[in-house]
């Protein structure tokens, strides 16, 4: 009588091993773009880094990041940005879910998961979403670290005049890369 027909599960199978397939698309997608993303943004920094120190790279972080974040999201379709627990750029806080997952890398990390393997990717409401964290290498330290030069922290809180992203030390978590699709 209430003996269920093979065909429902059969869907149901069908639809998760969908769902899956579509998720592991979608993770490669976004683990591609945050590689360009680096990619293109490194080698600027450290050029910028070399011809003028930091207060001449100020300018690729403020200007050339998010400009790099906008072509690759308008190229792929995919909303791309950096967040963090303490940022400098106002538009960078972390919504609840980013919150949790930066919270999340933290505690990983500290448990002695490799910083390199920092990341989520999760389908939310119909939306793929991913986060992978960057971590402050030395390089960082000249912009985010302590005790910085008076002449480049005046011209960092000219721009960021509520900049929370200082103090860091080699190895923490300074921000994660940030990006979703929507699936359907
Ligand atoms: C030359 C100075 C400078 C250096 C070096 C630097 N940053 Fe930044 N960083 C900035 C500025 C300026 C911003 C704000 C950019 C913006 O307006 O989007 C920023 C923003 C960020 C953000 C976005 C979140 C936020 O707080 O606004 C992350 C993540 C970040 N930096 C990570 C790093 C990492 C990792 C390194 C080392 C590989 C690094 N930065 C090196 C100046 C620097």
């Amino acid at each position: 009588m209430n003996r269920l027909s093979p065909a429902p599960l059969a869907i149901i199978l069908l639809i998760s091993a969908f769902t899956v397939n579509a998720s592991q698309e979608l993770h490669r997608d976004a683990m591609s773009l945050v590689k360009q993303f680096g990619a293109t943004l490194k080698p600027q920094l450290i050029q910028a880094m070399k011809l003028g120190g930091p207060e001449n790279a100020i300018d690729v972080c403020a200007v050339k990041a998010p400009q790099i974040a906008r072509e690759l999201s308008g190229k792929s379709g995919w909303s791309i940005r950096r967040v963090s627990l303490k940022n400098r750029n106002a538009g960078a806080v972390a919504d609840a879910w980013e919150r949790s997952v930066l919270e999340e890398f933290e505690s990983q990390l500290a448990s002695g998961k490799p910083a390199k393997a920092l990341e989520r990717g999760e389908l939310i409401d119909g939306e793929y979403r991913f986060m992978k964290a960057q971590v402050t290498a030395p390089l960082c330290l000249k912009c985010h670290g302590s005790n910085l030069p008076r002449p480049l922290l005046e011209k960092i809180k000219v721009h960021y005049p509520d900049d929370l992203a200082l103090g860091y030390q080699a190895g923490e978590i300074r921000g994660a890369f940030s990006l979703s699709f929507k699936a359907e």
